[in-house]
């Protein structure tokens, strides 16, 4: 019988991580709009929590690593599209702010949290309708990138979450992405 080869686990490319955290974080957006009238404050402030980790890892990663290599690669109109993810994350940044030095049992909690949702809903879109195409087409190596991004959203997420439960609902599976090597 053959030998078996060892396996390494998966390891996404760049775009599919960066899906996958879309994925992830808009499901916790989801659990928060549909359930919020029944949560207590401090079911809320987890979630909140978790989103506000996760989307702080996830425009850094994309920032410091991503959306560079974009510009490098010179996809179609990169600058334009960069520039207008950044200001898109910076509004993102303003309302994670507010949330982790708000109370849950506030008037406004609720609602910063649905409208960052929905701010997070139309950036998603316009990554997965005009950047990732672009990237697709482009000659950059998205393994390479993926593997640089994965580690360092693990060095960040090893900073520990600023509010909230804990690693559990990261839907990356983060540790089991990065294979040291
Ligand atoms: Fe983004
Ligand atoms: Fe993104």
């Amino acid at each position: 019988m053959a030998k078996r080869t060892t396996r390494k686990p998966a390891m996404p490319d760049a775009i599919k991580l960066l899906k996958d955290d879309h994925a992830a974080v808009e499901k916790l957006f989801d659990k928060y709009e549909k359930g919020h009238h029944k949560m207590s404050d401090s079911q809320k402030k987890g979630i909140a929590g978790e989103i506000c980790q996760m989307l702080t890892v996830h425009t850094q990663i994309e920032e410091e690593i991503f959306y560079p290599a974009c510009l490098e690669a010179e996809i179609k109109e990169a600058e334009d599209l960069m520039a207008e993810a950044k200001v898109e994350h910076q509004s993102a940044k303003d309302l994670i702010a507010k949330i982790e030095g708000g109370r849950p049992g506030s008037a406004e909690y609720d609602a910063w949290v649905i409208v960052l949702g929905e701010y997070i809903k139309h950036h998603v879109k316009e990554e997965h309708t005009e950047i990732f195409p672009e990237v697709r087409k482009s000659d950059l190596d998205l393994k390479d990138l993926g593997m640089r991004m994965a580690e360092r959203k693990e060095e960040l997420m090893g900073q520990g979450p600023r509010t909230g439960r804990g690693k559990d609902t990261n839907g990356g599976g983060l540790g089991r992405l990065v294979q040291a090597s």
